[in-house]
This record gives structure tokens, C-alpha cells and sequence, in this order.
């Protein structure tokens, strides 16, 4: 009997050949080669997009800069910015698959089993790659628009009664339990610095006592603007440590996306049975 990851990869290959939303506008999983070479060029200054959307919004296809100063001008109108650049298709972090640290560490068993959540989890290829019998994921996303074409998009995946797709604000959100795990990717980048303790009290009450939180942290360069944000690996210790978090691993991330490669690390952090805040 074939194991559950495979069916799930051979299932996102079908869907990349064969997926309807492929072939629209907004389609995720077109590599634009003209993006692709000044993604390379732009690398370690503005987000990348190796592998992106092209925009249904506006006229002809924006180049990188332009599309991440789309993303800024919607966003200076506050968090209803983001359902504005997801009506626009207007996407410039999106891998248009899973991550590849993520297929590695679900394949390979390396994940803690039971409830996790993926906050700001975008078109969600995370959240299906981590989805198995032993681990449902919640991908949540304040977009509606980005949940219903992610719902839409990943539906007839042979995985899918193990995850699920929630408009929700992760500020606000009040979740029947806790969780096992929680995983962010370029969601606590995506916000100004001074929202970071709020983050991590956010994810301190949604981790359940001996959870583990996965950070892939991304920008650690010195990039201007955001989102995402740039930040340090001591940013995300300044905010975690003080809620009694302690540090299980941080490594470079070997199986970052090329324009990613040397600006991302794979942090895990333990939320311990018995906290003593130090706040
Ligand atoms: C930079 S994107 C990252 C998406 C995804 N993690 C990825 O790596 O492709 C940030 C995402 O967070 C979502 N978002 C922003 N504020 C949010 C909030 N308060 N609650 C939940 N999602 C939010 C946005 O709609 C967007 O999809």
C-alpha cells in the first residue's frame, strides 16, 4: 500500500498538469523565466518570486518591484489590505508549491503529530503537505478570497479530510482546543516589527504545553520595507524566550528556494509542560 506522502506528491503533480485554476489568470503554479532572472538579480533586496502568479488585477505583467509596491500601497490601507492584493492576485511571496523543507520534514516523519496550525497560511501548500492521518492542519488565512480558492484548489487531494481552511484572523480567533504545532512561514515577517509580542503571546496561547513551534525564518538580511519584514534570529529569541520558550534546534535551511538560499533558517522552539514566565 502506497504511504500517504506519496499519494499526497503525486497528487500535487496531477494538480500542477492538470488543475483548471492552473490555466486562469491567477494561476499559482506558472514560472514566468523573465520574473525568475530578476527574482535572482533582485535576491536579498525585495521578497522573491521564483515561482509565481501572475497578477489578474491591473495591465500586463508586473515585474517583482512592482508587484511588492502593489502590495505595499494595499496594505498601507491596514490588515484589509491583504484581501485586496488576493482579490488582485497580486501574490509576490508565493512558492506556488509546498515547501520543500516542509515535504522533507513531514516525509521523513520529523513532525509532531496531532493538531497543528499554519497562521496566514496563504494559498496553503504547507498545509496539504503536512496533513496525514496522524496530523490534521488548519491553514488559516484572514483572506477569504485566498481560503475559498485554496478550499476550491485542494478539495480532490487524497489527504484531504486530514486539514481544513479557516477565514480567520489570527489575532482574534478563539480555536475549540489547542495545538500540537504550530508552523510559520513569512507570516510574523509580514507584519511591522513593533506587532512581534504580539505574535508570540498569540502563539504562546494557541501552542499547547509541550507543543512545538516551527519558525522558517525568512529574511535574516538587511532588506528595506516589507513585508516581509527582515529579522534576526535574536528577534525571534527576544520575543520567545521572555514567554518560556526554549530553543530545540536552529539551522540553515539546506533546502531553501534558490532566491532564499543563506537568508533562511529552520527554527523549532518547545513550548515547555510548566512555563515560568519571565515577563
Ligand atoms: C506573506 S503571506 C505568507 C503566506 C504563506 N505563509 C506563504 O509562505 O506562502 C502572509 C499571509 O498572511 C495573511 N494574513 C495577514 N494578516 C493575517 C491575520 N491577522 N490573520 C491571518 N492571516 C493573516 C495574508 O492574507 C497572507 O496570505
Amino acid at each position: 500500500m502506497k504511504r500517504t506522502s506519496s499519494l499526497i506528491t503525486e497528487a500535487f503533480i496531477r494538480l500542477r498538469s492538470t488543475s483548471p485554476i492552473r490555466s486562469a489568470a491567477a494561476s499559482p503554479f506558472k514560472v514566468d523565466p523573465a520574473t525568475r532572472k530578476s527574482v535572482f538579480f533582485l535576491a536579498g533586496r525585495s521578497m522573491d518570486s521564483a515561482v509565481r502568479a501572475p497578477e489578474s488585477g491591473g495591465s500586463g505583467v508586473k515585474t517583482p518591484h512592482q508587484k511588492i509596491e502593489l502590495l505595499q500601497d494595499f496594505l498601507k490601507e491596514g490588515p484589509g489590505g491583504w484581501e485586496k492584493t488576493w482579490e488582485a492576485g497580486n501574490t509576490p511571496w508565493d512558492l506556488g508549491e509546498a515547501t520543500p523543507i516542509v515535504v522533507h520534514l513531514s516525509e521523513t516523519g520529523s513532525l509532531p503529530k496531532g493538531r497543528a496550525l499554519v497562521p496566514g497560511c496563504g494559498s496553503g501548500y504547507d498545509v496539504v503537505a503536512m496533513a496525514c492521518p496522524d496530523r490534521h492542519v488548519v491553514g488559516l488565512d484572514l483572506s477569504k478570497t485566498s481560503i475559498e480558492r485554496s478550499k476550491k484548489m485542494f478539495s480532490s487531494m487524497p489527504n484531504s479530510k486530514y486539514f481544513s481552511f479557516l477565514a480567520e484572523d489570527f489575532f482574534t480567533w478563539k480555536p475549540p482546543e489547542q495545538f500540537d504545532l504550530i508552523f510559520d512561514y513569512t507570516f510574523l515577517t509580514a507584519f511591522p516589527p513593533e506587532m512581534r509580542p504580539s505574535w508570540a503571546k498569540r502563539v504562546e496561547q494557541l501552542l499547547k504545553p509541550g507543543g512545538e513551534l516551527i519558525t522558517l525564518m525568512f529574511p535574516l538580511d538587511d532588506r528595506d520595507g516589507g513585508p516581509p519584514y527582515s529579522i534576526s534570529v535574536s528577534d525571534y529569541k527576544k520575543i520567545l524566550i521572555p514567554l518560556g520558550f526554549e530553543v530545540a534546534s536552529i539551522e540553515d535551511n539546506k533546502l531553501a528556494v534558490r532566491p532564499r538560499k543563506g537568508v533562511e533558517k529552520l527554527g523549532r522552539w518547545k513550548k515547555p509542560f510548566f512555563v515560568q514566565s519571565t515577563l
